[in-house]
């Protein structure tokens, strides 16, 4: 838990502050004064403490000041409670080194705020000071380094080797510079790779409107004129760096759920996948004449598809899709399926209906509509003579006009019950023969120059094997 010293010598604050404190989880320890303040911290230690400005044994920053000087203590968190604004008291606390200043009477919600972030562990932001007066930089070196690490740059060519470098968390930028001008170093900073969300903040004695202007439309983040009150100039640009820790985490949680969705994504597919195959097995288990066809089905299609240049997200889809070909067999009669000899008319019509039934079991998955496709058309013939519907031409789906070449391919290269494979020359020339009645002329050319391609007739054997074993 972490431990907060609270230091008012009005009761009431203190009273309420610490509640405020207490509920939101924080070990509160108070004190009513500085010495006694100085006396907790020399026993205790503390990962904040909230010190009033106005204190009736001491001033605050005094308290601040005797602190600093004990070494156990010289890095201790501090946050101010005051109630006035006076500039003189707010840069001396900068100078202190205080972190922030909460106004008096307490917002509970601006308290919150100011110790949620001053509790945050984060490293010390970088300032890059870009100048080409050394006495400038010397000044916003000084200025600033009381919170921020201050690296500087004397041209706009050192500022853009030392963002590469040590990539600052925010750029100084003086607008009048010998050489390149601060805008000409802006935009180069945003041509940089990376560099696109680094605030720019112009610091220039040149406060008209329309320099204002034209520094914004050059896409700066913000605008300082010199001279500056140190504490308005500190708060603008720590405003600057709290968005930029915002915009920064938002990218990161896009970051991670974006990643978490993609892998939700490949998992999805991937158990569509297993499905798919599962579903596949089943078909070609109820035929174990045919054993392995529809794998290797899908693989001649997916090499069909790559043949005739579809990419490799299509691949796949017409590999998923020729996998399931064949599912409505599962409707149809066993005996029928597994008969060895020539079909009756009525055996026939009954084993034809397998593509209308495995239409209607696949159009039930609406979340990849695509795979009933193949079920329903596979079938068909390129000169409309085919079942169930006499599609024709291009108005079989070229998909089922892929998997009608694979298919018949299949049948006629693989050992059957009954027979033997037929020979590569035999099935080559059936493939021709059908090139334009049976089949599509553009899927039967693929298929002919697989063929050739495969002189050893080692192409069927090869498709499923992995899927055979089982
Ligand atoms: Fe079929």
């Amino acid at each position: 838990m972490e431990r907060i010293l609270l230091v008012d010598d009005d009761e009431m604050n203190l009273m309420v502050t610490e509640m405020i404190l207490s509920e939101m989880g924080y070990h509160v320890d108070t004190a009513s004064g500085g010495a006694e303040c100085i006396d907790i911290l020399q026993k205790e230690d503390y990962d904040l403490l909230l010190l009033d400005v106005e204190l009736l044994d001491m001033r605050g920053l005094k308290v601040l000041e005797q602190i600093r000087e004990i070494p156990r203590l010289r890095e201790i968190k501090t946050v101010f409670l005051t109630a006035s604004s006076h500039r003189e008291d707010m840069t001396e606390a900068l100078r202190l080194g205080a972190i922030d200043f909460v106004r008096k009477p307490v917002l509970p919600e601006k308290l919150i705020e100011v110790v949620r972030n001053a509790l945050v562990e984060r490293p010390k932001e970088v300032i890059l000071a870009v100048d080409d007066e050394p006495m400038s930089l010397m000044a916003t070196r000084n200025f600033f380094g009381i919170r921020y690490d201050v690296i500087t740059a004397s041209s706009g060519e050192e500022a853009l080797t030392k963002i590469r470098e040590e990539k600052p968390d925010l750029v100084l930028l003086d607008l009048h510079m010998d050489g390149m001008d601060g805008l000409e170093v802006l935009q180069r900073i945003h041509d940089t790779e990376g560099c696109d969300n680094l605030p720019v903040v112009f610091l220039t004695a040149d406060s008209d409107e329309d320099t204002e202007a034209e520094i914004f439309k050059a896409g700066a983040t913000d605008f300082i004129a010199k001279p500056f009150v140190v504490q308005v100039a500190m708060q603008r640009i720590r405003r600057v760096l709290q968005l930029k820790h915002l915009q920064d985490s938002l990218h990161e949680e896009v970051e991670k759920k974006t990643e978490a969705l993609r892998e939700s994504n490949q998992r999805m597919k991937n158990l569509s996948g297993q499905v798919i195959r599962a579903l596949a097995g089943a078909i070609d288990a109820k035929d174990p004449y045919t054993n392995g066809h529809s794998v290797r089905v899908a693989e001649y299609s997916k090499k069909l598809a790559k043949k005739l240049g579809k990419t490799n997200e299509e691949m796949e889809e017409i590999y998923n899709i020729a996998l399931l070909h064949d599912v409505g067999k599962i409707g149809v009669a066993i005996d029928i399926i597994r008969k060895p000899g020539r079909l009756s008319h009525q055996e026939y019509e009954d084993i034809k209906k397998h593509t209308v039934i495995g239409y209607e079991i696949l159009s039930t998955i609406s979340e990849m509509s695509s795979l009933a496709i193949g079920a329903r058309w596979h079938h068909e013939r390129y000169d409309g003579t085919g079942y169930p519907d006499g599609k024709a031409g291009e108005d079989i789906p070229e998909i089922a006009r892929i998997i009608c070449v694979a298919d018949c391919y299949d049948a006629m290269s693989s050992d059957r019950s009954y027979r033997e494979a037929l020979s590569q020359s035999f099935v080559r020339e059936e493939i021709l023969r059908g090139k334009g009645t049976q089949f599509d002329p553009k899927i039967a050319d693929a298929m002919l120059e697989m063929i050739d391609a495969d002189t050893e007739y080692t192409m069927r054997g090869r498709c499923g094997d992995e899927n055979n074993r089982t």
